[in-house]
């Protein structure tokens, strides 16, 4: 991967992420949730904003924060409320990087009050939740980019091409499941980026501040391909 850097590489540019994990809500006090730490979503903020974006970052529930002059955090909880942030931002943004590791399905009916305990088995109904980036992917328009993420731990080109083709990414960055050091808890991470034209780039295990200068590094390069 071909590695420029310039501040002003996305100077003027507005900059739509969604990070973090969601929370959906089963009672008033318990929720479905998931390992998310969102620090790969941060790290991918702070590098477009040091490079001169204007950052909208869109974050789950997390221990992670910035005080990065170009990035606004919005806060949000559930994929419900994530989808409707990025919703009412996305005509304005230029690029949008969807990092969030959303729950794909929420409990049908949130219970008002706190979840008594009874029988010794239980379920909960669940249904599916809102596509973010499906969605949006289905109005973007011609000056914008959005980029998404897969982590798959069984045929991961066939799954990570498949979503960038149905979610109409113009670049998908595969997380690698299977090297020791790579993924949602750790410091590090090893990426494959896959674009439309089928060619693809391969990243050693770095830490997450280089990943995320890779990525900004490979979404200039198609935006100034296109
Ligand atoms: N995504 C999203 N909204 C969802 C689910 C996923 O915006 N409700 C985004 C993620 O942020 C990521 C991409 O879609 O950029 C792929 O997420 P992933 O969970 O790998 O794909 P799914 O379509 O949910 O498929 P599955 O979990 O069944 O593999
Ligand atoms: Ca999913």
């Amino acid at each position: 991967i071909q590695h420029f850097y310039s501040k002003s590489d996305f100077k003027g540019k507005k900059v739509l992420i969604t990070a973090g994990p969601t929370q959906e809500p089963i009672d008033p006090v318990r929720y479905i949730g998931n390992h998310s730490s969102g620090k790969m979503g941060l790290a991918i903020a702070e590098e477009m904003a040091t490079r001169g974006a204007q950052v909208d970052l869109i974050l789950g529930p997390s221990q992670v924060s910035t005080q990065h002059p170009n990035i606004r955090t919005i806060p949000v909880t559930h994929a419900q409320s994530m989808y409707e942030a990025a919703k009412e931002r996305h005509n304005a943004a230029d690029i949008c990087i969807f990092a969030a590791a959303v729950a794909d399905y929420t409990p049908a009916l949130p219970a008002k009050e706190k979840m008594k305990k009874k029988a010794d088995d239980m379920s909960i109904a669940l249904k599916k939740n809102v596509d973010i980036a499906a969605n949006l992917g289905q109005e973007k328009s011609s000056h914008q980019l959005h980029i998404g993420f897969a982590l798959e731990t069984q045929q991961e080109e066939e799954n990570a091409k498949g979503k960038l083709a149905k979610k109409n990414f113009d670049m998908i960055i595969l997380n690698s499941m299977n090297d020791q050091g790579a993924g949602f808890k750790h410091d590090t991470n090893k990426v494959t980026f896959y674009y439309p034209s089928g060619e693809k780039d391969v990243s050693e295990l770095l830490p997450k501040k280089e990943i995320a200068a890779l990525i900004a590094s490979a979404i200039k390069k198609i935006s100034t391909k296109s």
